[in-house]
């Protein structure tokens, strides 16, 4: 297939691009590297530097190429960023994706996998999440990934284009050749600020609030491997052209992991100690956020690999040890 990928310099797009392309797909990137990196991309894959936004660009985008079907990954994704300034992420998260379905339309393309997200469940009703369970973002990030599934709905019935939205819980990890792996400047998540604390780039980790109802009062997420989120979005494009069926999906491990737990992870598998110190809640964080992924292993035919947090960390030390300045 010739597949569209938007944001395919960014970290979990780049990852998902090495896998397009060792499935024999031909892969069109197109990123504003406004966050990703050209030397992330993929040798095999045409880069096309551009914003989602501007309707030149997308026009002469899918003139010039023959798209079968697009994955977008091309948004902000930092939760405190978004609470901090809203319209950023209304402006690039919801009108971006708006200008790419628009473009879509106009090119006859029918079938997008979209990178959706957990926040979207906001402080969820039970401890392991379903794709049922209600919606309720507690920040503005999840609201606008929430807005494109429901703008996705409404374009399913309205032109016929069909769509995954994939909920993804906390990506980590990195590609276990060592050549790509997570770096986003500010690093705000979780574990490469940890191992980056460990290499002593830091000077200590600050805990961000151990008052949360959670077993140490510190906030549990679900991890799941970048590799095996690369593999969902194969499965999920799959499935699309096998069924002409739009569908939302969870993808986690399905295990809860607090950031106490993670942070004893990160120094048992480095082998450094570090100071921790705990600071105030952050604002926007819900406390507990862990996935049933029962309906993507079951449609998508999807099964974790890197499924111990070990494993996760231990690609994502691996890619710090090989590239201490990250792309640079
Ligand atoms: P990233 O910042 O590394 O990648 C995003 C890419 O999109 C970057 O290369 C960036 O340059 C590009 N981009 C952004 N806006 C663009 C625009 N308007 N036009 C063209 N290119 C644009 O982020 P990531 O961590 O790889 O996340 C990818 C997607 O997955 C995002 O949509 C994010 O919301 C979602 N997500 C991420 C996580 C996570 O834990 N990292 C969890 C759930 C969902
Ligand atoms: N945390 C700290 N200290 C830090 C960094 C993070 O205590 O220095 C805590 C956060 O407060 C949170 C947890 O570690 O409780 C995980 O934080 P991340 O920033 O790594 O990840 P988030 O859960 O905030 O968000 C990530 C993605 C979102 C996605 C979400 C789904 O960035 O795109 O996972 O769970 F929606």
């Amino acid at each position: 297939m010739n597949v569209l990928v938007c944001g395919g310099a960014g970290y979990i797009g780049s990852h998902t691009v090495y896998k397009l392309i060792e499935k024999g797909h031909n892969v069109i990137v197109a990123d504003s590297l406004v966050t990703g990196h050209k030397t992330a991309v993929h040798n095999d894959a045409l880069l096309f530097e551009g914003d989602l936004r501007d309707e030149d660009f997308m026009d002469r985008l899918f003139s010039e190429n023959r798209i079968d079907a697009v994955i977008d990954f091309a948004a902000f994704s930092l939760v405190g960023e978004s609470v901090q300034n809203p319209l950023k992420y209304y402006e690039n998260n919801v009108y971006g994706t708006l200008k790419l379905l628009q473009a879509m339309v106009k090119a006859g393309v029918d079938k997008i996998v979209f990178s959706s997200t957990a926040a979207v469940y906001g402080e969820p009703e039970n401890n392991i999440i379903l794709e049922s369970d209600k919606t309720f973002p507690t920040n503005p990030y999840g609201e606008t990934k929430l807005a494109v599934e429901k703008i996705l709905k409404w374009s399913d019935r309205a032109y016929g284009i069909k769509f995954a939205a994939l909920r993804y819980f906390n990506a980590a990890g990195a590609h276990i050749s060592g050549k790509i792996g997570e770096d986003h400047s500010p690093e705000t998540h979780l574990i490469p600020i940890i191992i980056q604390t460990a290499a002593g780039k830091r000077d200590k980790l600050y805990i961000f609030g151990d008052d949360y109802p959670t077993k140490d009062g510190t906030c549990i997420r679900d991890y799941i491997h970048v590799t095996d989120l690369a593999d969902a979005h194969i499965k999920a494009l799959e499935k699309l052209v096998r069924t002409n069926e739009s569908g939302i999906y969870n993808l986690g491990n399905g295990k809860g992991f607090s950031v106490k737990e993670v942070v004893d992870a990160v120094k048992k598998v480095t082998g450094k100690d570090f100071p921790v110190e705990i600071k105030e809640r952050r604002p926007g964080d819900p406390s507990s956020l862990i996935a049933s992924s029962k309906k993507a292993m079951e449609e998508l035919g999807w099964t974790p690999k890197y499924n111990t947090l070990d494993k996760i960390i231990e690609t994502a030390v691996k890619w710090h040890i090989d590239n201490p300045k990250g792309y640079r």
